[in-house]
Parts: structure tokens; sequence; C-alpha cells
């Protein structure tokens, strides 16, 4: 009896340590900018969240896409975490010269023809001890709208940045050149 006791209490001890460890890994997939290498899979769970965000031009109605764009959808709308968003000016759009501080994160979120489905969330994030970090300190990352990998960090942004580096880019953005 006091054997079948102590193992169902063992079994128990084990489940709560399983449950711990479950716990603290999903909270170790939250992001934290400056301090983790940056991996997709954290990447997908900090570009869903709006939380905390603020909007190009403090709007989150739908932008035509610009006309140097390299997506299909014809809608967008951009946000910027807290850190990204002090580079913005009183009208929310990028200050002139601006170079962003590491923990800047600014999502795109592309947005289909039915106004509504998002499609692609395209992401940056400063963080320039990451290894998949560019010269810039930015690191480059796409998932679909269901958080699937679609363009992952280990390419180091190797399709993106030359059409990020036009010029009148500011650190590398492109929201002022085609939504002025
Ligand atoms: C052919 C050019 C082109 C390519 C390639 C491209 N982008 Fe962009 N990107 C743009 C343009 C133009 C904008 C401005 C918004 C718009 O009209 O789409 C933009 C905006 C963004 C933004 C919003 C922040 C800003 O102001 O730039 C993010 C984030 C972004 N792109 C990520 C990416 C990632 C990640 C890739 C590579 C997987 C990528 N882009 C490839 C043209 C491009």
């Amino acid at each position: 009896m006091l054997q079948h006791l102590s193992s169902s209490f063992k079994i128990a001890l084990s489940c709560l340590v399983v449950l711990y460890l479950a716990v603290s890994c999903s909270n170790n997939s939250s992001i934290q900018p400056g301090t983790t290498a940056l991996t997709d899979a954290s990447i997908a769970i900090t570009a869903k969240t709006t939380a905390g965000f603020v909007w190009y031009k403090k709007s989150d109605a739908l932008m035509t896409k610009g006309a140097n764009s390299g997506h299909p959808e014809p809608f967008l709308r951009t946000r910027y975490n807290a850190t990204a968003a002090a580079q913005l000016d009183a009208n929310g759009k990028v200050k002139t010269g601006a170079i962003f501080d590491e923990g800047s994160v600014i999502v795109k979120e592309l947005i289909a023809s039915d106004r509504t489905t998002i499609t692609t969330y395209a992401v940056l994030i400063k963080q320039k001890s990451d290894p998949n970090a560019d010269a810039s300190g930015w690191v480059w990352n796409e998932l679909t709208g269901a958080g699937a990998v679609a363009y992952p960090i280990s390419n180091k942004g190797a399709g993106c940045i030359p059409c990020h580096s036009i010029a009148g880019n500011i650190d590398k953005t492109l929201m002022n050149n085609d939504h002025p």
C-alpha cells in the first residue's frame, strides 16, 4: 500500500516537473531581443502579437502596396514595437536619418484582396549580436498568415536587402519611400 502511494506520488511529481518544463519552455519561446538568439518560431509568436505596437502613420487602415513592393498582395499595413516606434515622428512616419535601436521590431502585414486575410507577415528585428543579423543588425523573416516559415532568418535577408537598400531607404526601411 505504502509502496503504491509513493509510486503514485512519484508519478504526480514527475507530471508536475513535466508541466513546469512545458510552461517554462513556452515562456522561453517568446521573444527577448538582445538576450536570446532569435528563431523563426520565436519570431512567429512576436509577429502575431499586436499589443504594444504602433501603426505607421498612426493608423491600422489598409494601405495599397507601393510601386516597389516585392509582394503580390494588394494591401498592407505596418506596425512598430515601442522601441522601434521611438523612431516615428509626430505623424507616425519614420524620422529622417533614423537608425533603429537594438530590440526594434517592425511587422508588415500583407493582406489579400478580401481586405481581411493576412497572408504573410514580413518581419524586421534589430539584434546586432544575433548570428543571422545583417551588417546593420537587422534579422529578416517572413511567415505565412498561419505562422509557417516563409523566409527563414538563416537566409540573412539575402532576398530582401538589395531591394531594401534602394535610394531613400531609412536604415533599410521603405515605408516612407512608398507611403509618404
Ligand atoms: C522588390 C522589393 C522588396 C523586396 C525583395 C522585399 N521588400 Fe520589404 N518592402 C518593400 C517595400 C516597397 C516596402 C514598403 C511597403 C510596401 O509598399 O510594400 C517594404 C516594407 C517592408 C517592411 C516594413 C518596414 C519598412 O519600412 O521597410 C518589412 C518588415 C519588410 N518589407 C520585410 C521584408 C523582408 C523580410 C523581405 C525578404 C524576405 C522583404 N521585405 C523583401 C520592398 C521589398
